[in-house]
């Protein structure tokens, strides 16, 4: 499938990597974001756009920003705010919300049958501080959001369950990526090792910003109606310790299922392995 993709959050630090992606896989990219970016500056289309503006949404997915440009075929919506903590709770409902509703429904009323949006890790239950039911997780269990800019990713699933339940030949692909990393980031992750509590917060995962923009690029080819969620990350932990002796030391009491691998990810990628032949490229350890 190729044609004009609204890439939202372009300007991001997943952004950049999917819009790369994306043109190298043959797209028609429009970065939209409320800043340009490099890509900006050298020369893929781009629009300056506040997605909390219902009128600006309309205007760049259906293709009207210079009554010349072509009609999105598919939708990949990562503009947000990305993590708790960064602005006022209020704050991030206040943009999250309403840019993720503006998106989800101008993607219906101009007709546009595919929207891959950012989804979180966050719905898992993290920071933890409540143990996981099992793990590795899955996608088997009801989101527990446990702050606000998790709560609205959890109120998109739903929403986006609503709106194919709606309509039969929407698809709808929601990605609960795990923490997201570049290159530079893996410097620090030889630091992890010595306190295991660090990154217990996600059990221990990550994803490189490129697998994560290849499996925004399997998602786009995904094309069951209806809405399906995939945890994305790496395949492996953040950790030189084997992702059994996490679990034993600081979730003793949860259930491991199956036989894990040494460094293996607690986040399950299984489904997202299955149904989207997602296979992650990169490793932290190849990188440092
Ligand atoms: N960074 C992570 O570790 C992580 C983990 C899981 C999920 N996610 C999700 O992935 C997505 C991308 O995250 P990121 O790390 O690239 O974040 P980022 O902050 O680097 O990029 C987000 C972009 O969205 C834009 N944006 C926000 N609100 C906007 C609005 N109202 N109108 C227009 N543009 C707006 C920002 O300008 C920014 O460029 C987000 O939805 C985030 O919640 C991120």
């Amino acid at each position: 499938m190729t044609g004009r993709v609204v890439v939202t959050g372009a300007a991001g630090k997943l952004g950049r990597a999917v819009v790369a992606d994306l043109i190298d896989a043959g797209w028609d990219v429009l970065g939209v974001d409320r800043v340009r970016s490099e890509a900006a500056e050298a020369g893929v289309p781009w629009v300056v756009t506040d997605l909390t503006d219902y009128g600006q949404v309309l205007e760049v997915i259906g293709g009207f920003v210079d009554e010349s440009g072509p009609r999105a075929v598919a939708v990949v919506h990562l503009a947000a705010v990305p993590a708790p903590g960064l602005v006022p709770n209020s704050a991030t409902f206040a943009n999250n919300a309403p840019a993720t509703w503006n998106v989800f429904n101008a993607a219906r009323a101009l007709g546009v049958k595919r929207v891959v949006w950012a989804s979180s890790e966050t719905v898992l239950g993290l920071p933890f501080d409540v143990p996981p039911p099992y793990a590795p997780v899955d996608e088997e269990y009801r989101p527990r959001p446990e702050s606000t800019y998790s709560l609205v990713k959890a109120l998109e699933e739903e929403m986006a369950d609503h709106l194919c339940r709606w309509d039969p030949e929407l698809t709808m692909v929601g990605l609960r990526f795990s923490n997201v990393m570049e290159v530079a980031d893996y410097a620090a992750f030889g630091s992890f090792d010595a306190d295991p509590s660090l990154r217990k917060w996600n059990l221990w995962g990550y994803i490189d910003a490129r697998d994560g923009a290849q499996a925004v690029r399997l998602a786009l080819g995904y094309d069951r109606p209806g809405r399906e969620v995939f945890i994305i990350a790496n395949a492996d932990t953040v950790m030189s310790r084997s992702s059994a002796s996490l679990m034993a030391e600081v979730f003793p009491g949860v259930e491991v299922r199956g036989s894990l691998g040494k460094n293996e990810t607690l986040l399950s990628i299984d489904k997202a392995r299955r149904l989207l032949g997602y296979v992650p490229a990169h490793s932290w350890r190849d990188q440092i």
